[in-house]
């Protein structure tokens, strides 16, 4: 067992040798003035990227994965503590049968080619949102992969798939109802604290930082009580034009900004 943790502290360094994979070009920690402990991004823009090229949809959502492995590297060469992915929301099940298969399919695909590295890297992988509504298939693929990586002390690494704000909170208030009914909560004891513990991201700092890609500006039910205090970023680009270099940007920006929490300072 203590071998076995050993071995995994180990294995955190060894993630520029990875053989066969080019290391990520953008700044390292120390250019920045501060870095976030939570980076949040919402890949949003696949649809007009496709459209933009003349391409079919599903080809600007694979093209947002190629992406993916960059920002997901860069990330965790910066040693940021924690990145959530919103990558299908439990909104988007109201779009056409053809494109929720096609993202259906590039979870597959995504981890079919992603896992080793990531698990090499020491990374950790939780998955947001309510998995038992998902195929069979993607279902297994994802609890497989957070069983492989649950003891990795690396990046969190946390994918939102069929993932609602509101729902993981309705979620949290279930659970916590039934503990009170069974007579093991006071629910006078409740605090913020308490909630935030019933969440998907349960341990994990509150986002410091949320990216949106493609100039939206809305939250379309992202980590709604995890982004209380965040701050927000809308580059114009679209997800699959997100370079790392722009992802750097952001980070500045973040660094220059003046956090207050409510207080006068
Ligand atoms: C975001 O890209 C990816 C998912 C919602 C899965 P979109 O598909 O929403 O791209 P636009 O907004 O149509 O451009
Ligand atoms: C949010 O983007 C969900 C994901 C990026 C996975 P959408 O494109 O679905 O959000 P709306 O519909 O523009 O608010
Ligand atoms: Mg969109």
């Amino acid at each position: 067992m203590f071998k076995d943790t050993l071995s995994r502290l180990f294995r955190k360094r060894e993630e520029h040798i990875i053989p066969g994979k080019k290391s990520t070009a953008g700044m390292s920690a120390s250019d920045f003035k501060r870095l976030p402990k939570h980076v949040a991004i919402i890949m949003d823009g696949n649809g007009r990227w496709a459209k933009r090229h003349r391409l079919a949809v599903s080809k600007g959502h694979r093209q947002g994965t190629e992406n993916l492995r960059e920002i997901i590297r860069h990330t965790d060469d910066l040693g940021i503590h924690s990145l959530s992915l919103y990558a299908f929301s439990t909104e988007n099940w109201s779009r056409p049968k053809e494109e929720v298969d096609a993202l259906m399919q590039l979870i597959l695909d995504f981890f079919a080619s992603e896992i080793d590295e990531l698990d090499a890297k020491n990374v950790h992988i939780l998955i947001l949102g309510d998995k038992s509504r998902l195929p069979e298939k993607q279902r297994l693929t994802l609890v497989e992969a957070e069983e492989r990586t649950s003891g990795n002390t690396g990046l969190h690494l946390n994918i939102a798939i069929n993932y609602g704000g509101r729902d993981e909170i309705a979620r949290a208030a279930r659970i916590l109802a039934s503990e009170a009914a069974n007579g093991r909560l006071d629910p006078s004891t409740i605090t913020e604290k308490t909630i935030a513990e019933h969440l998907y991201t349960h341990g994990q700092p509150d986002v410091d930082l949320l990216i949106r890609t493609s100039g939206e500006m809305r939250l379309s039910n992202f980590l709604l009580f995890q982004c209380a205090y965040a701050e927000f970023i809308f580059p114009k680009v679209l997800w699959p034009d997100f370079s790392v270099k722009a992802y750097d940007e952001a980070l500045s920006d973040f660094g220059g900004r003046q956090r207050r929490f409510g207080a006068r300072i």
